[in-house]
C-alpha cells in the first residue's frame, strides 16, 4: 500500500533510539522528510546517519530536551511547518507514590503531558490552514491498564489522553487527526532498564525475568520496534483522515479486554 505521504515533513521527538527511532525509520521509508530530536547528540547523529543510509531520506537533527521550551524551539526551528508530528519522550521512573514530591510530578507532567500539548499547540493551526495533518502521541498500554509502580506514567499520560480526546474531535474536519499509540512491551533500552530494576527488586536475574515476561505475553514474545514504527507510519498516512481520538494498543494481546 502506498501511504501517500512522500514529500511530507515530520517532526519525530525522542527518536535516537527505541520506538521513536523506529517511527522515524518507517516514515523515512515512505519518503517523509524528517526532523528527529533527542538530548544526546552522538546517538541522535548516529540515528540520522542510519536512517539516511537505509532510506535515502532527508533527515535534520535537533538536539534538546523536548520537555523544555528550548528543546521544543530547536525542533520547531528545524521544521517550522510539519505535516506530521510524532510526540514522544522518555518515560518517568518507577517507584512508590509516597516517595514522589511535587518536582517529581512536574517532571513527569512536563515530559509526558505538557511537551506533546505545547508541540500540538505550536503546529496544529498550520496543519489546519493547510488542510492536512497527522499527530501521533506515543503513550503507553498503562493508559488502558495502569501499572502499579509506574504511577507517574499512569497519571501524566492519562492527562494527555483526556486532552487529546477533546481536541481530536475539533481538528478532524480539517483533515488533521490526532491519535495515540499505546506500546506494551517492546524490545528497547527502556524495557531492559525497567526490567533490570524489577529483577533486582525480585532478587532474580534480568534474563530470567525477561524470559518470564515474554512467556506471559499472549504472543510469547516482546514487540519489535519496527512493528511499532509501521503502525505509526500508517496512522500518519493519507488513508487515516476519518480516524481520530483513538488509543491503539500494540501489546501482543497483553491487555485482556473485549473492547
Ligand atoms: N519500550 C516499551 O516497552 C515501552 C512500553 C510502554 C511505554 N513506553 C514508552 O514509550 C516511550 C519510548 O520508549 P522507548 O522504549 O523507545 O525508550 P528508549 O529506548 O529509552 O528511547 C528513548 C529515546 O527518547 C529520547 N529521549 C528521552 N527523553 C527525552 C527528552 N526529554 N527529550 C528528547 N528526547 C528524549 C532518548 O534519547 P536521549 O536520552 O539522548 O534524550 C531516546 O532516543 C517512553 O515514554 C516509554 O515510557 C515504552
Amino acid at each position: 500500500m502506498d501511504l501517500g505521504i512522500a514529500g511530507r515533513r515530520a517532526i519525530v521527538c525522542a527518536a535516537s533510539k527505541g520506538l521513536g527511532k523506529a517511527c522515524a525509520m518507517a516514515l523515512a521509508r515512505e519518503g517523509v522528510e524528517l526532523t528527529i530530536t533527542a538530548r544526546g547528540r552522538e546517538a541522535l547523529e548516529a540515528a540520522a546517519d542510519e536512517i539516511r543510509a537505509v532510506t535515502g531520506a532527508t533527515v535534520t537533527t535537533a538536539v534538546g530536551d523536548i520537555a523544555t521550551e528550548e528543546g521544543r524551539a530547536a525542533a520547531l526551528a528545524a521544521c517550522p511547518e510539519p505535516d506530521i508530528l510524532v510526540n514522544n519522550a522518555g518515560g518517568p521512573p518507577p517507584g512508590d507514590f509516597r516517595d514522589w514530591d511535587r518536582d517529581a510530578w512536574i517532571r513527569a507532567v512536563d515530559a509526558n503531558m505538557l511537551a506533546p500539548i505545547f508541540l500540538i499547540k505550536a503546529t496544529v493551526d498550520g496543519m489546519i490552514a493547510r488542510s492536512w495533518g497527522r499527530i501521533v502521541n506515543i503513550t503507553s498500554a498503562a493508559v488502558k491498564a495502569p501499572i502499579p509502580n509506574l504511577g507517574l506514567s499512569n497519571g501524566a499520560r492519562a492527562g494527555l489522553t483526556g486532552f487529546v480526546a477533546g481536541l481530536s474531535r475539533q481538528t478532524v474536519r480539517h483533515n488533521v487527526t490526532i491519535n495515540n499509540l499505546l506500546p506494551g512491551p517492546f524490545e528497547t533500552d527502556r524495557l531492559r532498564v525497567t526490567m533490570e530494576g524489577m529483577a533486582v527488586a525480585q532478587g532474580i536475574g534480568v534474563e530470567a525475568l525477561l524470559d518470564e515476561r515474554r512467556a506471559a505475553n499472549p504472543a510469547h514474545r516482546f514487540g519489535d520496534p519496527a512493528e511499532f514504527g509501521s503502525v505509526c507510519a500508517f496512522l500518519c498516512s493519507a488513508h487515516t483522515g476519518f480516524m481520530t481520538g483513538q488509543n491503539i494498543v500494540l501489546d501482543g494481546g497483553g491487555y485482556s479486554g473485549t473492547l
